[in-house]
């Protein structure tokens, strides 16, 4: 059985979806079977950030709703063969009348098929969001080291605890390490006291995370901290215990 985990935050822009997209790459190359899901409708992204626009035909509200199976609308990553792709809708209205139970059983699918499943949500909750987040086995919480975005993440983890979801983990991305060696932003112990909840990893910042997203490109491509962060990330996710990167504890 596979392994369900929603990718969720409190503010937008945090980076979830280039969470899922590097961290599902890395699970890949560690010989996992890895099915994303972009649950973000309306505003898809993971099919542009992973070069893969012109391929996705179905969405999941299509698998949910018996005009194509899981297998059509997951489409393959054309590099990354053991990886695939599951789009959201292109318009939001379309997801509302879905409901948990077929959220569910899309979920169960998934599991069945796939070692790991990763769900990039939108920002926030809404109801679709709350169903991928309490119906997934973990829920990743994505936040920056700035404290406003620290505190939406503990809302958000205060949300999804309510809506009975247990496992709840948070990735604090976009760490400056330079402005945490100066004082000038909050390091990641002091980021796990602000947000509350217990660490996943830490990601730095990386103009490479930028450029292999516009491009639609594999940062596993390309040697930096940033790629080194999703790949141990992966790992912890597998069961493995990884040292955190140098430099993300310093002072604040
Ligand atoms: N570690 C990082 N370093 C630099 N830029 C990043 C990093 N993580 C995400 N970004 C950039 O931040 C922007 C928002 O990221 P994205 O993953 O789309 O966030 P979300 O899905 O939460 O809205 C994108 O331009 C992305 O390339
Ligand atoms: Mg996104």
């Amino acid at each position: 059985m596979g392994i369900v985990i929603a990718a969720a935050s409190g503010k937008g822009g945090t980076g979830k979806t280039s969470f899922c997209a590097n961290v599902g790459v890395a699970l890949c190359a560690l010989g996992e079977k890895v099915l994303l899901i972009d649950a973000d409708a309306g505003l898809r992204s993971l099919d542009l950030v992973l070069g893969m626009t012109d391929r996705l035909l179905f969405s999941w509200a299509d698998v949910m709703e018996g005009r194509a199976s899981l297998k059509e609308a997951a489409v393959q990553h054309p590099v990354v063969k053991n990886m695939r792709v599951l789009t959201a809708p292109a318009q939001a209205a379309e997801q509302t009348a879905l409901g948990g139970e077929r959220t569910a059983e899309l979920l169960r699918r998934a599991r069945e098929h796939f070692t790991f499943a990763l769900v990039d949500c939108s920002a926030g909750v809404g109801s679709d969001i709350t169903d991928f987040c309490s119906l997934a086995d973990r829920a990743v919480i994505v936040a920056t080291g700035d404290q406003t975005s620290l505190r939406s993440a503990q809302r958000m983890a205060a949300e999804l605890a309510a809506e009975g979801q247990e496992d709840i983990k948070i990735v604090v991305n976009r760490l400056r390490l330079n402005m945490i060696r100066r004082g000038d932003q909050t390091n990641i112990d002091r980021a796990m006291d602000a947000s509350g909840i217990a660490l996943l990893g830490a990601v730095p910042e990386d103009d490479r995370v930028i450029a292999c997203g516009n491009r639609g490109e594999l940062l596993i491509m390309h040697p930096c901290r940033a790629r080194t962060a999703y790949m141990n990330i992966a790992r912890r996710l597998r069961g493995e215990r990884v040292q955190l990167l140098e430099g993300v504890k310093g002072r604040f």
